[in-house]
């Protein structure tokens, strides 16, 4: 006995369904069938519309519509299925006034690639600042040198060397930025210690504080074990973090370095008695060149990269980051490590 097979229109509609990008098939410009994950993206009603109102992009129609496309031939739909979504579409015909259209999603790559675009423009702009003072101070020393008196050349010169060392630390920063994010997929083997990295941390924050007189309490649970990763790079992370508590703390209040095991994590604690950190600017703080006030970091030799750096390590560590401040309180950051194997 035979069976029938099922009915052409039957068939493409189980063939696109089994598909995992948004596809459609479309017979005289209208949609004969939309797989889930085209409802999904277009909404529910795609089903038998006119393409031209499911689409409404003309340069995307004409490709549709026209006469026999190439197989090959894509084009971008900006904002089809919310602003900032980004497809490209392949169509394909079938028969005579017949075509299936396949949609792929290209909003990450959209987004990482505006990313990349503003990184580079935010970059070359926090070094111009630094760079015209530069050569402004420069210039008038070369030019004026003989002529200043001692008090003011050494004032000229201490801003040469100010702002060399500013884009000094910049280009470090974004060195390290890269380079942890070219390690992102091999995981760190190094055990590391939490008690010599947090005292490491203080050691190396004690010039930072200056003055300001902050003091830096340790307190790490008996028999904790070591966490996998890499010792730089977690150094890194603490001063950092260290660093911040320090610059936004209060003078002479004191930054708390905890460490407590967490299951096979290690819970990792940097508080601060600081000014604290509204809550519309937490989520943004780990954006390259993101400072709640820019000028004050700036002040303070601050790059901006300093949390963008640590999350990254984070990320590379398999680790999580929270950030938690009360404005006028404090602020804490918790980064939760994986222990060593
Ligand atoms: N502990 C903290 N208390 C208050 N504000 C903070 C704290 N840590 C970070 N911030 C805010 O977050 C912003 C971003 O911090 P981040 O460490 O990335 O950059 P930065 O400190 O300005 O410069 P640097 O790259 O030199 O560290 C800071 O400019 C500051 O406004
Ligand atoms: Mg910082």
């Amino acid at each position: 006995m035979s069976t029938r097979p099922p009915d052409g229109r039957i068939l493409a509609r189980r063939l696109i369904e089994a598909l995992p990008e948004p596809s459609l098939i479309v017979a005289d410009g209208r949609v004969l069938a939309a797989n889930g994950a085209a409802r999904a993206a277009l909404g529910d009603h795609v089903d038998n519309s006119d393409i031209r109102l499911v689409l409404r992009q003309p340069a995307a129609l004409e490709r549709l519509l026209g006469d026999a496309p190439a197989a090959a031939d894509e084009v971008e739909l900006v904002g089809l299925g919310g602003p900032e979504r980004r497809w490209m579409m392949a169509v394909a015909p079938l028969a005579v006034g017949w075509r299936f259209v396949r949609l792929t999603d290209r909003s990450e790559a959209h987004a990482a690639e505006r990313m990349r675009v503003d990184f580079v423009a935010n970059a070359s702009h926090e070094l111009r600042t630094p760079l015209a003072t530069l050569v402004g101070y420069a210039e008038t020393l070369r030019a004026e040198g003989e002529a200043l008196d001692p008090e003011t050349r050494a004032r000229f010169t201490a801003i040469v060397d100010d702002e060399a060392r500013r884009m000094q630390r910049l280009v470090e920063d974004l060195i390290s930025l890269s380079r942890i994010e070219g390690e992102r997929f091999s995981p760190p083997t190094d055990a590391v210690e939490i008690d010599w990295l947090f005292e490491e941390a203080k050691r190396n924050c004690a010039t930072a504080a200056g003055d300001r007189g902050c003091r830096v309490e340790i307190s790490v649970a008996a028999g904790l074990h070591p966490v996998a990763g890499d010792r730089a790079q977690l150094l890194q992370l603490y001063d950092n973090l260290v660093g911040n508590a320090l610059r936004y703390g209060k003078p002479g209040s004191t930054v708390r370095l905890e460490a407590a095991a967490d299951g096979a994590t290690v819970r990792t604690r940097v508080s601060d008695e600081g000014e604290g950190i509204a809550k519309e600017h937490i989520p943004r703080l780990t954006e390259r060149f993101y400072r709640v006030d820019a000028g004050r970091s700036r002040a303070q030799g601050g790059t901006g990269l300093g949390l963008s750096i640590v999350k990254h390590i984070v990320e590379r560590h398999r680790g999580r980051l929270s950030i938690d401040s009360e404005p006028g309180v404090g602020t804490t950051v918790t980064v939760i490590l994986p222990v060593a194997a």
